[in-house]
């Protein structure tokens, strides 16, 4: 089998600010870069959206960008290719901030330790069990537990996860999710 046959292909979803467009030697745009809470990414754009979004995006636009991520089986590279680009609205926009998040290790201790599986098959669970619009997951740098790879945050709260299955994943989210609801309603109470 060769290298490109091994590098495995995963849907993602992303929501954050846009930042600009890197060009092609034409001046048409060929990525776009997107700040997410966790840093900056630089996507690649599908050839039919390219001068579309030239036109029409505009710095700090605030984005939902979906498409494919490529895992490099050889050097652990992951790399971003987008299929769609939407404009959120403000409102769309402040419930991103309030969603659940789970903010997975992108590097290479945890892609080998198979953290891209892990996400793809959460991905999963959380579609099925009706999770998807309430949860996003970020990519982030190296948490500093390589030994216990592949490792998860979830926000808020900053519960760390590692060793559990997708099912356990989800159901402590959801205990997440509803401590911070009652914290949220303690609050507008005082
Ligand atoms: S590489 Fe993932 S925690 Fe260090």
């Amino acid at each position: 089998m060769s290298d490109d046959q091994r590098d495995r292909l995963l849907p993602f979803r992303l929501e954050g600010k846009f930042l600009g467009f890197i060009t092609d030697g034409y001046g048409i745009p060929k990525y776009l870069q997107l700040e997410i809470e966790t840093g900056n990414l630089s996507i690649k754009l599908a050839k039919q959206l390219r001068f579309k979004l030239g036109l029409s995006l505009q710095p700090n636009d605030w984005l939902e960008v979906v498409g494919e991520k490529k895992l490099k089986s050889k050097t652990g590279e992951l790399r971003w290719k987008a299929d769609r680009v939407n404009h959120l609205t403000a409102s769309e926009s402040n419930s991103v901030e309030n969603k659940i998040k789970i903010v997975a290790c992108y590097q290479s201790g945890c892609l080998k330790k198979g953290a891209s599986r892990l996400l793809s098959n959460l991905e999963r669970t959380l579609h099925e069990w009706g999770l998807s619009d309430r949860v996003v997951i970020q990519a982030t740098g190296c948490l500093k537990r390589c030994s216990q790879a592949p490792n998860l945050l979830l926000k808020p709260g900053n519960v760390r996860v590692n060793g559990m299955t997708p099912e356990v994943i989800v159901v402590t989210l959801l205990d997440t999710m509803r401590t911070t609801a009652v914290l949220n309603q303690a609050s507008s109470i005082e």
